[in-house]
């Protein structure tokens, strides 16, 4: 059976603390008065700083809560990080690891990312691991021999479909406005799939989530593809309609 589809919310560094509760609000109001309640779960994942005031609404409202990053350390002389188990102190379930974002603008390497996901798991955390290509990888026709390389260097030993969610990002569709076609999400997914179960001993039941411009207007066809358990939203995840509106695009 393929596992209950996931829509995370990625706000990157955006909002206030007034816009952030706003936005929770919002979409707690949605969840409330909906008749039918959308057909998965739902995270948000604000900033840092943002974490701890929404906990609690996040909580009252029955989404998840996930932090953007963790450092790979449980604790110590790390200035400016902030370390899994403090995540989950202040009520997150989640945590992204990985995101293209870091990985180029950080320099994270798969090694590194792998770390930051262990940590997440031995405090009790669920990583979504991050992986896609660039768009030159995508155009030297090697982009799945890419994203399996890169999924199976950063998956944290002792993964688990309980612990470790995998996000399939392509960077060329992260901000585009351009997605993939369905075919090579499908594809993607696929190869995905099938390099988790040498390591994975549930993999079917793993959820892969794709990422890069999903929008209400392309939500359906996105999440209706084979082995896409869901979506990690940047932008869209601003707007509570539009968020609402990929959320109930899961059926
Ligand atoms: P967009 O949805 O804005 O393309 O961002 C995707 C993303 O990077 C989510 O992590």
């Amino acid at each position: 059976m393929a596992p209950r589809p996931l829509i995370a919310g990625n706000w990157k560094m955006h909002l206030t603390l007034v816009e952030a509760g706003k936005l929770v609000d919002a979409l707690g109001a949605l969840m409330l008065e909906a008749p039918d309640k959308p057909a998965c779960d739902i995270v948000v994942c604000p900033p840092f700083t943002l974490l701890a005031p929404l906990s609690i609404a996040c909580q009252k409202y029955g989404f998840g809560l996930g932090g953007q990053d963790c450092h790979a350390e449980e604790m110590g002389a790390f200035t400016g990080n902030v370390a899994a188990p403090m995540l989950a102190d202040i009520g997150c379930s989640h945590v992204i690891v990985g995101h293209s974002e870091r990985r180029s603008l950080q320099g994270e390497t798969d090694a590194m990312v792998k770390a930051k996901a262990e940590a997440a798991l031995a405090a009790g955390l669920v990583a979504i691991v991050c992986v896609g290509e660039t768009e030159a990888g995508r155009d030297s026709g090697k982009a799945e021999e890419i994203v399996v390389g890169q999924l199976l260097a950063s998956l944290p030993q002792g993964a688990t479909a309980g612990n470790t969610v995998i996000a399939y990002e392509p960077v060329w569709a992260i901000g585009t406005g351009r997605t993939p076609s369905v075919e090579q999400v499908a594809a993607m997914h696929k190869a995905i799939r099938t390099a988790l179960a040498g390591p994975v001993a549930e993999a079917a039941g793993m959820r892969i989530l794709y990422g890069g411009s999903v929008k209400p207007g392309n939500a359906r066809e996105l999440l209706a593809v084979e082995n896409v358990d869901g979506a990690l939203v940047g932008g869209a995840s601003l707007v509570p309609a539009d968020f609402w509106a990929i959320c109930t695009s899961c059926t």
